[in-house]
């Protein structure tokens, strides 16, 4: 048994780094589905039979509990997987599967609240002093999950998406950090323009920019915080297995790397990011 993580890329991996510390001992297998990516501008069905397709693989190797480590298939195929989708597979296979997603640990995170959490019917005199800034593909800026589901929580929180068209991309094909860096840049300064002053705090709603979070802080006034995403997303898996003790999650410490791309090594800034090489094999 093991636990599957899943992304268009390599954007995942930030998220995996983390889980990985967490859970040592557990088997990981991690898919990318770089043939696909990216997949921040993509239509919603397309995203969500892309994210079927990975899942069923990571099911087949053997995974029973599967975390998309990305934002854009947790905001437009996660639901309609988990309603449509998993019950129809459970009852064929007899297996307990599921699946996690990332924005509901990030939006926990963001809140300080639980999920279950119901705000109390919206005060007369709404001042929203937190602004958090949101830079993420174009698929999940549409989504406006980030503004929803916040705004359903905590009325003194306002929320803008930035959406960063072709970033994540750039980041899959080892872009130089001087070219993200201006892209990074251009970004941060029209988020600020919109909001009309610098955001409080800041998401990182692509888990591709994880990879180069420090630029982002750099884009930033110093000092903003960034809420970890990773983190939070380990924080919420680790309450999960609590909950759920039937998930077995191994225990040989196995790791798996699985691409719909190109096997083999990884682009440069993968590398540096995650501290040594590492080798995909074909999906
Ligand atoms: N890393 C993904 C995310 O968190 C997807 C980026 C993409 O494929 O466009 O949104």
């Amino acid at each position: 048994m093991a636990i599957g993580v899943f992304d268009s890329g390599v954007g995942g991996l930030t998220v995996h780094r983390t889980l990985v510390a967490r859970f040592p001992r557990a088997d990981f297998v991690y898919l990318a589905d770089q043939a696909n990516a990216p997949y921040g501008g993509r239509a919603g069905e397309e995203i969500v039979d892309l994210t079927r397709a990975g899942v069923l693989r990571l099911f087949e190797a053997g995974c029973d509990l599967v975390v998309l480590a990305c934002n854009t298939a947790s905001a437009i195929a996660l639901r309609r997987l988990q309603q449509t989708w998993l019950p129809g597979y459970r009852r064929e296979t007899g297996r307990q599967v599921n699946v996690l997603g990332l924005i509901v640990p990030t939006i926990e995170a963001a809140t300080g609240l639980p999920w279950e959490y119901e705000a109390p019917t919206q005060s007369d005199r709404i001042e929203m002093n937190d602004v958090i800034g949101v830079f993420c593909t174009v698929a999940t800026a549409d989504s406006r999950v980030y503004e929803i589901e916040i705004a359903k929580r905590r009325e003194d929180i306002a929320v803008f998406s930035e959406a960063c068209s072709g970033l994540a991309g750039m980041i899959e094909e080892d872009a130089s950090r001087e070219d993200l860096m201006g892209v990074i840049q251009g970004h941060a300064d029209a988020l600020r323009a919109r909001i009309g002053r610098a955001p409080d705090r800041a998401i990182l709603g692509c888990t591709h920019y994880e990879i180069v979070a420090d630029l982002f802080a750099e884009a930033l006034p110093p000092g903003t915080p960034l809420i970890n995403q990773p983190d939070a997303t380990a924080d919420a898996l680790e309450r999960y297995f609590a909950r759920h003790p039937e998930y077995p999650m191994g225990e040989s410490g196995a790791r798996r790397f699985l691409t719909t791309g190109k096997a083999g090594q990884q682009s440069g800034l993968v590398e540096t990011f995650w501290g040594a090489p590492i080798t995909f094999e074909a999906a």
